[in-house]
């Protein structure tokens, strides 16, 4: 196995409120950018043979900051994003295309609390045949559906249903392939890659993923990210 990893942050944040306060994936929490925390945990991880961080072209002088924030100044390889989270991932692919990885792991870099374990489950499923692995946690909380008009129309079985997570991963030149495929068909809706797998009939593996692995999305997780990572500074 040899692994690609592509970090996507090329988003824009507006989900986490605060204009002028820039994208969530720079902000600080345990005093550093959470890219810094997200990218640390790759460069530690004795698999990663390459890694590309997917970026806004307003953020190259965010992103070098935040890399001086890593330990032994890590070597990536830097791409531009594209207006969705779809077509920048396709962008990170690209730049990986001739490297020789065989596998690539897909990550959202507003989730910086993935651990070891989590990665290493992830390239076991790989080693063992897989062509594309999702990390997920089963839904604990009850499912609604509402109309428009907060009332509840129906109440969702959640036996089967899981969280998706990331890092997504699959064999290289099948995602390269299938991400091109959505491209060449104008699909832009997306929202994650193991969608792009499974519309290309690719069987998706399900792993355990972990609790701790949230996506920081709102104003607030970034705060209570930084109370948790300060908290166990001390
Ligand atoms: O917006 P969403 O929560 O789906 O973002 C998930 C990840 O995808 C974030 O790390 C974000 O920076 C990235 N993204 C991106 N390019 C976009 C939109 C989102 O790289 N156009």
């Amino acid at each position: 196995l040899s692994v690609g990893i592509v970090i996507v942050a090329a988003g824009r944040g507006e989900r986490a409120g605060s204009p002028g306060e820039g994208p969530k994936q720079y902000r600080a929490i345990g005093g550093r950018a959470v890219i810094a925390h997200t990218l640390e945990r790759f460069v530690t991880w004795p698999q990663a043979a390459k890694i590309v961080i997917v970026i806004h072209h307003d953020d190259e002088s965010l992103l070098r900051s935040a890399l001086k924030q890593v330990a032994g100044s890590p070597d990536v390889e830097i791409a531009f994003g594209g207006a969705t989270r779809q077509q920048s991932v396709l962008a990170g692919l690209r730049q990986l295309q001739g490297s020789g990885v065989t596998h690539v792991m897909i990550h959202d870099a507003v989730r910086p609390f993935f651990d070891h374990d989590l990665l290493d489950r992830v390239a076991e499923a790989l080693a063992a045949g897989a062509p594309a692995v999702l990390p997920a946690m089963p839904v604990t909380d009850t499912l609604k559906r509402a109309d428009g008009h907060a009332l509840v129309v129906e109440t969702v079985p959640r036996a089967g249903l899981h969280a998706a997570q990331t890092p997504q991963s699959f064999r290289f030149a099948d995602i390269l392939a299938a991400h091109e495929k959505a491209a060449a068909d104008g699909r832009t809706d997306f929202t994650d890659d193991a969608a792009i797998a499974e519309w290309n009939g690719l069987p998706v593996t399900l792993v355990t993923g972990s609790a701790d692995n949230i996506k920081l999305t709102i104003k607030r997780d970034i705060a209570m990210a930084d109370e948790k990572l300060s908290a166990t500074l001390l």
